[in-house]
Parts: structure tokens; C-alpha cells; sequence
């Protein structure tokens, strides 16, 4: 059969509200156009992130009654860690209540002061860790990810000249190098086991860790059975095992792959790492058998990281997605190509070339979008990580202006994507009359949750 459908079948449904152009307009004002400030239930189709925001199956709702709440070694601890240990081969594993908290916990206790993180691309989260604990960030996507209009289809590499030139200057400074898979501010797209493999080789020549930031490994997995060499036979589960074990450890948010709603953790083979981690984690986030977490979230998570590698789903998954993106090129706007696991990028820098970086196109499409159809979705670009630069003081300039719609996961239908498509062409009909935004008001770091804007005439 040509038509992909979604492979399973819907059996509690959220009733949606629908409002008009003037209400949507009032909730913008209100909202002082940050789409972060307002509510949920003023939305129709949401797309500000696939964080959280999936459906879980009948299975995890089962394993959810299931949960047990002993606060020390409950059952459901020891099915989660054993799941985790059984996909990544990693020893230590380290709950936490979501991917931002492993990131702290790591790099607080491997110590990043004064050093240098080295990444494909940090996301928001990992690089605000590494910066308010006076490290440096430094990104090393590949050339090509740099291109939108670029199919190459390992956009998600690490540049490995840059990274070899980078360890050899200067090894000992650098605390850990942790590739993001997918790399989600890039685009979504997939980084190869090649390339993950020879920067595993390379970084641990210099005797230097090397980590995935692993929140999306399963779409990164199938993609890689799709378009790599030798792995169209493989099984998801296998291409993963392969893929974590190149790692010396993984940060992970169970709000991606995991198929959860909340929940983390971090994983290493590090025993003298993991016991600081694990004092950090007694002191911020809860006993290690738990971490922050309920017996029933740890439940939830280890059947996700089981249904999530199931290739009925991520065909599905990465079908989706790609519906999206052709939905959006139809309506005249140009994406990131090509389309990545989670997630379609629309090049607002492009598409709305009259808006300077600086007045943030990405964000004024997406103010665009929300008034006239009420989807939301989420800028990546200068709003997300301008600002001023910690080390040199200049305004910051982010490489790409883009505008990311993040699909759910188990969530929307394709007629809820045809809609959006249908409201992205009546966006792009007045690109003309789109106008940029200014900061009013915003907070030291990750401004874009909370910053307050105002529409430039
Ligand atoms: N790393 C990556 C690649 C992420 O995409 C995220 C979260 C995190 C780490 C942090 O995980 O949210 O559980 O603390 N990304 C979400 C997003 C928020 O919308 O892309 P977290």
C-alpha cells in the first residue's frame, strides 16, 4: 500500500477550541507576543515543541497503574534502569526529571569551568548548562548544515577536521565533546555512524569523553537503517545498541524518545563520575532510585523506550513529517532540507528576507501562523540564541533564522497537518506585510521563554 497510516488507533480523544482572528489577536497583545506566555487551551494545532507532548500507549497507561512508589529501590526503578542498560550497554545510570537536569548534574561534576564543551550543535538547555557554570560552548555542525537548501542527509554530523584542529590546540581544556542526536537546532537531521564513530575515536584519542545528547536516538537510528550503508537490514534496536556504544555516556530526555511525558536520565560507564553525580542528584533532584521522578513516570518511560523502536511507528513517524514539510513547500515556504525526524524548520531568514536577524523573522512568522490559524510553533534563531555573549560581550547573531514546527508524537492526524499547510499558504500570501519584533523586556539567559516583545510598525 502507498498510503502510510498512522499504525495505531485513537481511544481517548481532547476536544480542541477553536477561536477567531480578533480573540487570537487579543491573546497575542496579552501574551506581549511571546507564544510561551500563552495558554495551552488558546491554542488549536500545537507545535511549540514535541517535548512532553506525545500521546503514550494503552501499554504505558497500564504500566502507569503498575507503578511502584517505594521510595527506595521500587520496582519500577529497576525496569527502567535495566531497559536503559539493555539499549545502551551503559553501566550507571542516573534518573532525573528531565534532559536539562542530566545535563547540569554532568557537567557541574565533570567540571566544565573555564573549559570548552564541544558539540554538532548544543541545544538552549546545553548550552545555557555549560555557559552559567563558565564553560564554553562551541558548535561544530558540518558545512552543509549551515545550507537549508542542502540535502545532505547526515546534516547532524560534527565537523570531524574542525574537531581533530580543536582537540589537538587545545585537549586538556576540553571537558567533553557530546553530539546531539538529532541534532535539533540544526534541523533534526540524523549524524551518521560513521561520522559518530571516527568523532568517538578522535575524541577519546585526546583522552576526552564522548557523549550523545541521545533525546531523539530512535529517529536518528531509523534513519540511519534508511539512508546509511550496510544498516537497511538491521533492526532499529540494534542500529541503537551500535550507536550508544560509541558513546562513554548519554544525557536523555524521556520527553523525546523516551514517549513520556516527563522523565530523563544520564548514563555512563564512569564509576568515579557516576558516584558525584549520584551525591548531586541525592541533593537536587532525589534518591537514585527515583531522581525526581515517580515509580509511575519510571514505568511510563522503560515501555516507551521499547515501543519508540518499533519501525511500524517511526516509518510512520518520519512519514509525518515529511507530510509537513511538502505541506509547507507547497504553501511557498522554503524548509530546511531535508526534513528532519521531529520536526519540519521553515527558513524565515529566507522566506522573510525584509526582516533583518535582529527583528526576528522566525518569531514574526510564528506571531503569523498563531493569528491566523491558531497553530503555534517556535523560533530557533537570533530571539532563541542572541543575546549578549557571555566571554566577548557582543550582541549574538544566530546562524540560521528559522521557525520550527515540532510534531507531537502520537498526536495529530493528517488532516490536522493539512490545516496547518492550508493556514501556512494564507501566511505566505501576505509575506510582504509581515513586520519584525523588539525585546521589551528579558531575563539574563534562555530569553526566549519569557522575554516580552512588541510588533515593529
Ligand atoms: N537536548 C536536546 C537536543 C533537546 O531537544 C532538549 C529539549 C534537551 C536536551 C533538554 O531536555 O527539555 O527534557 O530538559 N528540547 C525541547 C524542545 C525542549 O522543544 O526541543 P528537557
Amino acid at each position: 500500500m502507498g498510503t502510510i497510516i498512522e499504525p495505531f488507533r485513537i481511544k481517548a480523544v481532547e476536544p480542541l477550541k477553536l477561536t477567531t482572528r480578533e480573540e487570537r489577536r487579543e491573546v497575542l497583545a496579552r501574551a506581549h507576543w511571546n507564544l510561551f506566555r500563552v495558554p495551552a487551551e488558546e491554542i488549536l494545532i500545537d507545535l511549540l515543541t514535541d517535548s512532553g507532548t506525545g500521546a503514550m500507549s494503552a501499554e504505558q497507561w497500564a504500566a502507569v497503574m503498575r507503578g511502584d512508589e517505594s521510595y527506595a529501590g521500587s520496582r519500577s526503578w529497576f525496569r527502567f534502569r535495566d531497559r536503559i542498560r539493555e539499549l545502551t550497554g551503559l553501566a550507571h545510570v542516573v534518573p532525573t526529571h528531565q534532559g536539562r537536569a542530566a545535563e547540569r548534574i554532568l557537567f557541574a561534576c565533570m567540571g566544565v569551568k573555564g573549559r570548552t564543551v564541544i558539540s554538532n550543535t548544543h541545544f538552549d538547555t546545553t548550552r545555557a548548562n555549560v555557559e552559567r557554570l563558565g564553560g564554553t560552548a562551541v558548535d561544530l555542525p558540518v558545512p552543509e548544515a549551515l545550507q537549508p537548501a542542502n540535502e545532505f542527509p547526515f546534516k547532524g554530523n560534527i565537523d570531524l577536521a574542525a574537531l581533530e584542529q580543536r582537540l589537538s590546540a587545545a585537549g586538556a581544556d576540553i571537558a567533553c565533546v557530546i553530539v546531539t542526536v538529532t541534532n535539533n537546532s540544526g534541523g533534526g537531521q540524523p549524524a551518521s555512524m560513521a561520522n559518530l564513530r571516527a568523532a568517538g575515536e578522535l575524541t577519546r584519542a585526546h583522552g576526552v569523553p564522548f557523549y550523545l545528547d541521545a533525546c531523539r536516538f530512535a529517529e536518528n537510528a531509523y534513519f540511519i537503517k534508511l539512508l546509511e550503508e550496510g544498516y537497511a537490514d538491521r533492526s532499529v534496536e540494534s542500529i541503537a545498541r551500535e550507536l550508544f556504544s560509541l558513546a562513554d555516556g548519554a544525557t536523555f530526555s524521556a520527553k523525546k524518545d523516551g514517549l513520556a511525558n516527563i522523565g530523563g536520565f544520564l548514563a555512563s560507564n564512569d564509576d568515579r563520575l557516576a558516584r558525584q553525580e549520584v551525591e548531586l542528584l541525592i541533593l537536587t533532584e532525589g534518591f537514585p532510585t527515583y531522581g525526581g521522578l515517580a515509580g509511575r513516570d519510571l514505568e511510563a518511560i522503560a515501555v516507551g523506550l521499547n515501543e519508540v523502536v518499533d519501525e511500524n511507528y517511526l516509518k510512520y513517524r518520519l512519514a509525518s513529517t515529511r507530510y509537513l514539510g511538502r505541506q509547507l513547500v507547497q504553501a511557498g515556504m522554503p524548509i530546511v532540507q531535508p526534513p528532519g525526524g521531529h520536526a519540519i524548520y521553515i527558513d524565515a531568514g529566507t522566506f522573510l528576507d525584509h526582516i533583518p536577524p535582529q527583528e526576528f523573522p522566525g518569531h514574526s512568522l510564528a506571531c503569523a501562523l498563531y493569528e491566523e490559524g491558531g497553530v503555534r510553533g517556535c523560533e530557533i534563531g537570533t530571539l532563541m540564541f542572541g543575546g549578549e555573549d557571555p566571554v566577548t560581550h557582543h550582541e549574538r547573531i544566530a546562524p540560521l533564522e528559522l521557525l520550527r514546527l515540532a510534531i507531537p508524537r502520537r498526536v495529530y492526524t493528517k488532516s490536522h497537518i493539512d490545516y496547518v499547510g492550508e493556514v501556512a499558504a494564507r501566511v505566505a500570501e501576505r509575506r510582504a506585510s509581515l513586520r519584525g519584533l523588539r525585546i521589551v523586556e528579558e531575563p539574563a539567559q534562555l530569553r526566549h521563554f519569557s522575554a516580552k516583545l512588541e510588533p515593529l510598525n
